[in-house]
């Protein structure tokens, strides 16, 4: 089974064949408007959203086929106190797909442990969000017409921010890739990343504190919100939350050729003055979100019959606990998965480091 909880389990040529379709599915609609006939998707979205909920709807509508889910998990069993893992193995009687999004980090890959049919990770708490960074490099080879050779400033909220943590991991894979990280230190990008990712894979990355001097070298500049919901101390958010705003002021130091993306919603840290400007790409970057979702659904319900496709997140039992409070494995009855690598244990669900 071929499921997509984390960025890095498709290969670089299945990304590049996902990318492919979608272009092909924007150059000719009317080709796709059946080839789901039949089919369901289920969204199962227990934390607010906007885009990555309609998109999949509104993917698997023009592909022909049919959406059920719930957009609030007040409105489901889930209430009532039903697991994860007990909710789809009740949604694999009705749905050919899943698409899941939970603040609980690796709520999706504990899905994966019990279900029958592809799970989609649309956001799991701060730690991942594959089908953003899928819509990401498909927006990047519109604009740009390349995923070699970056420079990408990644702004704001570093800390909590999943579709960052996810670009980067898909990044590493392309070639000569750059990153220019600005964010306050409360909001810095994990250890995880930056080492385990970044510093593993030889990825250059410098810190910046402030857009004006990076903005002319970044062919990406990627910024983000700061994530209210995730902070505990609301005094901290007030401090940080209006950190770095990009303007029209700013974009005059810009490239004539590079793109502003953003995975959105955004609050105050991009000026409405910006959106005129051509290289404003991140309402473009939505409508690649519903282009690249039909590749993907339609990839993954082909891919579930081709037992050579690789699925597997390793990890095992080895009696420790995962110091993240918000994973799954603190909060409800799944195995517990933990890998070393380097001396350092990670719980495979959320990557947080043992206890
Ligand atoms: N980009 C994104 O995940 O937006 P939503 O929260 O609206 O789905």
């Amino acid at each position: 089974m071929k499921h997509l909880i984390d960025p890095t389990d498709l290969s670089v040529q299945e990304i590049s064949e996902i990318i492919a379709l979608a272009e092909d599915i924007i150059a000719n609609r009317e080709k796709y408007s059946e080839v789901c006939r039949g089919k369901k998707l289920a969204t199962l979205f227990y934390e607010p959203s906007t885009r990555t909920r309609l998109s999949f709807t509104s993917a698997m509508m023009e592909l022909g086929g049919n959406v059920i889910g719930f957009a609030d998990a007040k409105s489901s069993s889930v209430s009532k106190g039903e697991t994860v893992q007990d909710t789809v193995r009740v949604i694999n009687c009705f749905a050919d797909i899943i698409a899941m999004r939970h603040k609980v980090e690796g709520a999706p890959l504990a899905a994966t442990e019990v279900s029958r049919t592809p799970i989609i990770n649309a956001g799991d708490g701060s730690h991942s969000h594959p089908t953003q960074t899928m819509t990401d490099l498909l927006t990047i080879k519109r604009e740009l017409g390349t995923l070699n050779n970056l420079t990408i400033g990644l702004v704001g909220d570093l800390k909590y921010g999943r579709t960052v943590h996810s670009l980067i991991k898909a990044m590493t894979r392309y070639e000569n890739t750059k990153f220019v990280l600005i964010a306050p230190p409360e909001l810095a990008l994990p250890d995880y990343i930056k080492h385990d990712v970044c510093d593993r894979y030889g990825i250059e990355y410098r810190e910046s504190n402030d857009i004006e001097s990076v903005i002319g070298d970044v062919d990406i500049l990627y910024m983000t919100r700061v994530q209210q919901e995730r902070f505990t101390d609301l005094d901290e958010y007030e401090r940080v939350k209006d950190c770095f705003v990009l303007d029209a002021e700013k974009m005059r130091g810009a490239k004539e050729r590079m793109a502003v993306l953003h995975p959105l919603p955004r609050v105050n840290e991009i000026a409405i003055d910006v959106d005129s400007d051509p290289r404003a790409a991140y309402f473009r970057q939505v409508e690649n979100g519903k282009f690249v979702r039909m590749a993907l659904i339609l990839k993954l319900l082909e891919w579930q019959k081709d037992p050579s496709r690789q699925f597997d997140h390793g990890g095992k039992d080895l009696g420790c606990k995962c110091s993240n409070p918000l994973c799954i494995s603190n909060l409800e009855p799944v195995r517990r998965r933990f890998e070393t690598t380097d001396g350092t244990t990670r719980c495979v669900y959320c990557e947080w480091k043992a206890e």
